[in-house]
């Protein structure tokens, strides 16, 4: 899950995802990185933090970190949160970038229409609330996704 800081967006898509993965018993790695690294070695935005809790996710004990071209010998798949992520992404893993594994994040619930999950870092608290709703949903796609193909491969 990549965002550009990592102390908002993909800290939440990262803890959501996990825990989801965890209660479906899918034996998934979820990680998160920024592509800005202005934030690094910071836990996420006390926003964030407050509005994952409420919906009893503890994303507290993360560590932001910057996205690196190793992110894609270590991972499958590679969500990025909105297009100007994925350009940075591009300038970064250079040669190793592999298109290959790299979605547009809400392409799993709007495919084709290159939506951007919103950053809420400028705004006031009710921005966080949508975007975990956004991120939730979309989240939720994410594992129902993975359960019918992996019904469609195991029959
Ligand atoms: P995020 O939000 O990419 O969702 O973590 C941001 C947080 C910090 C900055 C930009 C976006 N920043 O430029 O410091």
């Amino acid at each position: 899950m990549v965002c550009l800081g990592n102390i908002c967006r993909s800290p939440l898509a990262e803890g959501i995802l996990q825990d989801m993965a965890i209660k479906a018993g899918l034996n998934w790695l979820v990680d998160s990185a920024g592509t800005n690294g202005y934030h690094t070695g910071e836990p996420p935005h006390h926003l964030s933090i407050k509005v994952a809790a409420k919906n009893g996710i503890d994303i507290s004990k993360q560590i932001s970190r910057k996205f690196t071209s190793a992110d894609f010998d270590m991972f499958d798949i590679i969500y990025a949160m909105a297009e100007d992520v994925l350009d940075d992404m591009k300038r970064i893993a250079g040669n190793n970038f592999d298109s290959a594994k790299v979605r547009l994040f809400l392409d799993e619930s709007f495919p084709g229409q290159q939506r951007d999950v919103p950053d809420p870092w400028y705004g006031p608290e009710k921005g966080y609330h949508e975007v975990y709703e956004i991120i939730n949903n979309n989240c939720s796609n994410i594992i129902k996704k993975h359960k019918t193909n992996h019904l469609l491969y195991s029959v």
